[in-house]
């Protein structure tokens, strides 16, 4: 596992642009898992600059999102497609047909679930998966537990992962959903790349767990210690371990 540690959280996210840019030119009909959160903002930002200087950049990506909140209508503001729609997607003028992102508003969840990784599976599989972290060590939405599913899958919030999330609903911990649509871990270790940024010293204990040497459950994301081609993005707080 190689790390890059820059100096702000900025740099960070624009050092990992710079290395996704380098992989979309020499393979610009890549498949992406691409995250949401705070985290990630900065990267956006460049992507969209990146696609404004080469607006030919990404008209054969694929991307597919890492998960979808469970009653949030894909049109609500505070949905994670609305998110990608605002940071990502409408910029850089990826097309519907581009597009892979769970529906959290299924009639039949698990039904979705199984779809995703269907057209996940026909898109031949994920080539670059850029990953976020949580506090407590989840990936995507996968939290720590006894168990970790493989596929995608209705996942279960922890309270801590929802008072995160409260951000995103108007500060408001009670609106936050408890429940989420999140790809699973083995479809991300399936990933031929794998890209972690984490930055902030609030993420600076898992990210000391996911490089312990030790695999557990407990912490997702050390799972990816069994991945052979995981680099992490970090800053200086979130590497002080
Ligand atoms: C969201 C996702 C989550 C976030 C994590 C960190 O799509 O995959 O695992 O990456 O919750 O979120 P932030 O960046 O908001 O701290």
């Amino acid at each position: 596992m190689t790390a890059h540690v820059y100096a702000t959280a900025v740099e960070a996210a624009e050092g990992l642009a710079v290395a996704l840019i380098e992989d979309i030119r020499r393979r610009p009909d890549l498949v992406l898992a691409l995250p949401t959160g705070a985290t990630p903002l900065p990267l956006y930002a460049a992507l969209r600059r990146a696609a404004h200087e080469g607006p030919d950049l990404m008209v054969h990506l694929r991307t597919f999102n890492l998960d979808e909140f469970v009653g949030v209508p894909a049109d609500d503001t505070a949905s994670y497609r609305s998110y990608m729609n605002r940071e990502l997607f409408h910029a850089a003028h990826l097309s519907a047909r581009q597009i892979g992102f769970l529906d959290g508003c299924a009639e039949d969840l698990d039904e979705e679930c199984r779809r995703y990784d269907q057209r996940i599976a026909q898109a031949g599989g994920i080539d670059v998966a850029v990953l976020g972290l949580g506090r407590n060590g989840h990936i995507g939405f996968n939290e720590p537990a006894e168990m970790l599913h493989a596929h995608t899958h209705v996942a279960v919030l922890d309270e801590s992962t929802r008072l995160a999330n409260a951000r995103w609903f108007g500060d408001a911990v009670s609106r936050a959903p408890r429940q989420a649509l999140s790809m699973g871990v083995g479809i991300m270790l399936g990933a031929r790349r794998i890209m972690l940024l984490a930055t902030g010293a609030a993420k600076a204990q898992a990210v000391a767990q996911l490089r312990s040497g030790v695999v557990t459950t407990r912490v997702p994301a050390s799972l990816l210690q069994c991945h052979p081609d995981v680099t992490l993005w970090l800053d200086e707080d979130a590497a002080r371990f």
